[in-house]
């Protein structure tokens, strides 16, 4: 197989995952890469593995440029399996080679795999002669867990950004400018919404380390190489990092005999009514993990069960836990629902929404099925609570 060449004297050689459709419950409909960056300069360099069913992929990658016994340094710019998967069976055959990692970097990778490497530890502004290149290092704590790290390489202009700004996309295309743009963005926004969104502080840190760097390719581990589009991924990310929402509403719910739904559908035209866009999803239909592609931008989040068993559907009740570890701040959230004789579901779900800290609108809880006259009711209370300037 090819190694794709990115710069002068800097490859691709990662592996492409084509049939990746479940990414620890994260629905990736485009497949994913997991993206190695083989640099070749007085001393050999390789930014990071690949899962660990992909090492015979990256391994001819390499061998299409190099001998793989001559690497001098693997960089791991973070531990988790699907960038260091590979490790054990590389380090093997280069066992002299040196293993720079942050320091969380090394506590976790002989956690993994028990194995006594040549460490070398990094913390930001640490840096490595290579022959004509420096390398740097820029600590991306919790982006996306405690060991992640970025490398630079002044002399290309190049950050190694590891999962920031990555996508799961499996494609023959590398490069921004090869992609459609609008894939690319959404992919990359379903990614943040889904990995990246509990740590919005920590990738504003980020986001204001690389400040001083030149930077012309963002190279991360997951998908597409960022080049012309730098500008507007840094934008989205900028937005995405400040909890920055529009004026859109998601309502979310799960229904058993209809009447949720309905008012799911009052619940729409109230938003409307006022000039705020809607997305409705059933929770039986669209996978959460897509549901989080709109909430992440969001102004309103609206979410609808019935009463089952005095508690909420399971599917809800997954959505929530979900929301809830994802942690989207600056939000108003309504809860609504029907009932025949409990109506807990709508205080359930409440209690979760006050937990996670966003403001509440007055919750919708009806009883049996809502008649034309009572959605219309539901409608015209929540349009008088959304108030404000619109419509
Ligand atoms: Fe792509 Fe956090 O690993």
């Amino acid at each position: 197989m090819k190694a794709v060449k990115i710069k002068e004297n800097i490859y691709w050689v990662g592996g492409i995952d084509w049939n990746l459709r479940n990414f620890h419950g994260y629905m990736t409909q485009r497949g994913s890469t997991y993206n190695s960056y083989l640099i070749i300069d007085e001393k050999i360099v390789l930014i990071d593995t690949v899962k660990h069913y992909m090492y015979d992929e990256m391994l001819s990658r390499i061998s299409d440029v190099i001998d793989p016994k001559k690497i001098n340094y693997v960089v791991s710019n973070h531990v988790e399996m699907d960038h260091s998967g590979c490790l054990p069976r590389l380090m093997e055959l280069i066992p002299d080679a040196t293993l720079i990692a942050s320091s969380p970097g090394e506590k976790g990778l002989k956690a993994h795999y028990g194995k006594q490497w040549n460490f070398k530890t990094v913390k930001t502004g640490d840096k490595i002669n290579i022959g004509t290149r420096e390398l740097s290092f820029i600590m991306e704590q919790m982006v996306h867990w405690p060991d992640n790290m970025a490398t630079y390489s002044e002399k290309d202009a190049l950050v190694f950004s590891n999962d920031a700004f990555g996508q799961h996309i499996a494609s023959s295309e590398r490069i921004d400018t090869e992609y459609p743009l609008d894939i690319l963005i959404e992919e990359a926004k379903k990614y943040y919404a889904n990995i990246v969104l509990p740590y919005g502080s920590q990738v504003q840190n980020v986001l204001e380390a690389l400040k001083p760097f030149k930077i012309n390719m963002i190279a991360p581990s997951h998908g597409i190489i960022w080049t012309k589009h730098i500008p507007e991924i840094l934008n989205e990310y900028v937005k995405w990092a400040g909890n920055k929402t529009e004026e859109k509403c998601t309502i979310v719910y799960d229904t058993m005999w209809e009447s949720t739904e309905k008012i799911a559908y009052a619940v729409r035209d109230a938003f409307e009514n006022k000039n705020i866009s809607c997305r409705i999803y059933n929770l039986k239909l669209t996978h959460i993990s897509d549901i989080m592609t709109d909430i992440i931008t969001s102004k309103y989040i609206c979410l609808g069960s019935p009463t089952l068993n005095n508690n909420i559907l399971p599917t809800v009740s997954a959505f929530l836990t979900y929301l809830r570890g994802l942690a989207p701040r600056n939000r108003t959230a309504l809860a609504f629902g029907s009932f025949g004789w409990g109506g807990q579901s709508i205080g359930i779900i409440e209690n979760t929404f006050k937990e996670m800290g966003l403001n509440l609108l007055g919750g919708v809880k009806t009883q049996y099925i809502p008649d034309k006259q009572k959605l219309k009711q539901i409608t015209d209370e929540i349009q008088k609570q959304i108030g404000g300037n619109h419509g």
